[in-house]
């Protein structure tokens, strides 16, 4: 079946590995992954978060992508058309739904049981399509956020420019990080400026298109990023005391695990890869069946981990080397880089500045325009709405909703009413911020959430066989060759598709899906809130 706007198409294997490697690659990279280490054990992070990129990323990377091809429409659509929307299994999803509403309610939280409640009734009446409408709710939420930090990326290239950045010191990135993070004094409006801005650029890309648009700014801009982000890993790596920081990051204390720790690093997987977010599921939509949906996946993914892996390798060492606290918080990279970058001798910080984080301002544009797409094709295709009203109206309410995330990004003193309110529904115990919540919320519950049921959804309802078939489409016979006469050296060819051999990626694969990827999550949920001891 073709994309309702087959104008909108990949150009190809490359086009698409770009586009989706674009979206990947982006602020989860750079800002939130190295903060996330920082404050979750640092090395012992990494480990869990490759594990989860390894194991469940992969799997649901391919099925997230099969599954939007095999149905070639947004993602409320692509959850009914390959089998019903209804199951026994989205009558006991409404059901546990409401069970926990009815314990909401008498543990005094109204509020929280009416959302859980509403969740519930969504499942009865629309079955899987509700997995679909929050793949195009919860992009929305992310941008809110992530378009506030890419307003700082703009405010700091401008800061770079007018010789504000030119700091060395923890006191003096503080000078000029804390008024932007608290939204305070002068830069108040400033900030929701700077988010404005940033989503003006990415409603300008996208009204170009799918291929004119996103495809052509990420196969021009992100090889920069890499050459950007050698040049400071040199730097970090040449500052004195830099291996503490290398440590610090890539070996593992298991004494440091916890379990809110690793439900962050299976947040930050989906948050970085873009699962569990529509994106993938609708990117694939776009692609044609020429297209391996396998080694497409495993080149994104490599790109993914290595951007990341870089980042760490550039901003611990600087962290360590300059005395910097390492669970600094979401503006870590803003006060870590142009420190390090400053410190380059030849006094060129303001140009090694400015290009940092012009790099960053593009990579977080590639990836913050693909998060319009899931709910614009939502209602392009549900609602019958144009392409270009679909995608305005979708960035001007990430763009109001991110007026309170910039506000309010560490605590609420800008949004207290909100904030009491906020508190009741959590128990007492409000999140730090508007921020917090709904990035805590989002990451690590809502997109592992979505990812669970993808996973479900493409194992056991549309089932892993039909899914493999359309994986299989595109590839070069890989998938179905034995892993054995692979790792002998044998060609994908000479296993064939006509032959069955007992251990083959394509098998491993459905296995993964089925089995491993929701007891994973589950068990990480269940650790989380202490059913479990992991
Ligand atoms: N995957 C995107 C990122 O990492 C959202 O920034």
């Amino acid at each position: 079946m073709e994309h309702e706007n087959n104008n909108n198409n990949w150009s190809g294997q490359l086009g698409f590995l770009l586009a989706a490697a674009g979206s990947s690659i982006g602020l989860g990279n750079i800002w939130r992954f190295p903060y996330m280490t920082g404050t979750n054990g640092g090395g012992v992070f990494v480990l869990i978060y490759i594990l989860v990129v390894l194991l469940i990323g992969v799997p649901l990377m391919m099925a997230e992508i099969a599954l939007g091809r095999a149905a070639g429409a947004n993602p409320v659509r692509a959850f009914s058309t390959l089998a019903p929307a209804r199951s026994p299994l989205t009558m006991v999803t409404a059901t546990l739904l409401l069970i926990g509403a009815v314990i909401m309610l008498v543990t005094g939280n109204p509020a929280g049981a009416l959302i859980v409640g509403a969740i519930a009734a969504m499942f009865i009446a629309w079955g899987w399509k509700t997995v679909g409408f929050f793949c195009g709710l919860v992009p929305i939420i992310l941008l809110s956020y992530y378009g506030v930090i890419g307003g700082w990326t703009l405010i700091y290239i401008a800061d770079s420019i007018r010789g504000v950045n030119n700091f060395t010191t923890i006191q003096g990135a503080d000078e000029v990080m804390k008024p932007i993070l608290y939204a305070s004094g002068n830069w108040k409006w400033g900030v929701v400026a700077g988010q404005l801005v940033f989503m003006a650029a990415c409603l300008s890309i996208s009204l170009a298109g799918v291929r004119k648009g996103i495809e052509r700014w990420s196969k021009m801009l992100m090889p920069l990023l890499f050459i950007l982000m050698c040049v400071l890993i040199v730097r970090g790596l040449t500052l004195p005391g830099a291996v503490k920081g290398l440590r610090f990051f890539l070996e593992p204390d298991l004494s440091k695990l916890t379990a809110s720790s690793i439900i962050a690093a299976v947040g930050q997987a989906f948050f970085t890869l873009s699962l569990g977010m529509g994106i993938m599921l609708t990117y694939g939509s776009y692609l044609s069946r020429k297209t391996d949906i396998t080694k497409a996946t495993f080149g994104v993914i490599a790109l993914d981990t290595l951007a990341a892996v870089m980042a760490g390798i550039a901003i611990f060492p600087a962290v360590f080397a300059m005395g910097f606290p390492a669970s600094g918080g979401p503006d870590l990279t803003f006060k870590v880089l142009p420190a390090a970058f400053n410190m380059i001798p030849g006094g060129l910080g303001v140009i090694w500045n400015v290009l940092f984080f012009l790099m960053l301002a593009i990579a977080a544009l590639t990836s913050a325009i693909s998060l319009i797409e899931p709910p614009a094709s939502i209602l392009s295709g549900e609602f019958k709405m144009s392409r270009k009203w679909s995608v305005i109206t979708v960035t001007a309410v990430c763009s109001l909703l991110g007026v309170f995330c910039a506000l309010s990004m560490a605590d609420w003193s800008n949004l207290s009413a909100i904030g009491k309110v906020v508190e009741k529904i959590w128990y007492g115990k409000a999140p730090g911020s508007f921020f917090d919540m709904l990035d805590s919320f989002c990451c690590n519950w809502i997109l592992p959430m979505l990812g669970l049921a993808t996973t479900i959804y493409v194992g056991w309802v549309w089932g892993s066989r039909y899914a493999l078939k359309e994986l299989r489409e595109g590839n070069d016979g890989s998938l179905d060759n034995s892993l054995w006469l692979l790792l002998a050296g044998f060609k994908a060819k000479d296993g064939g598709k006509d032959r069955r051999y007992l251990f083959t990626f394509g098998i491993l694969w459905g296995a993964a899906l089925r089995w491993l990827c929701p007891v994973l999550v589950l068990l990480a949920f269940f650790n989380c809130i202490g059913v479990i001891k992991l």
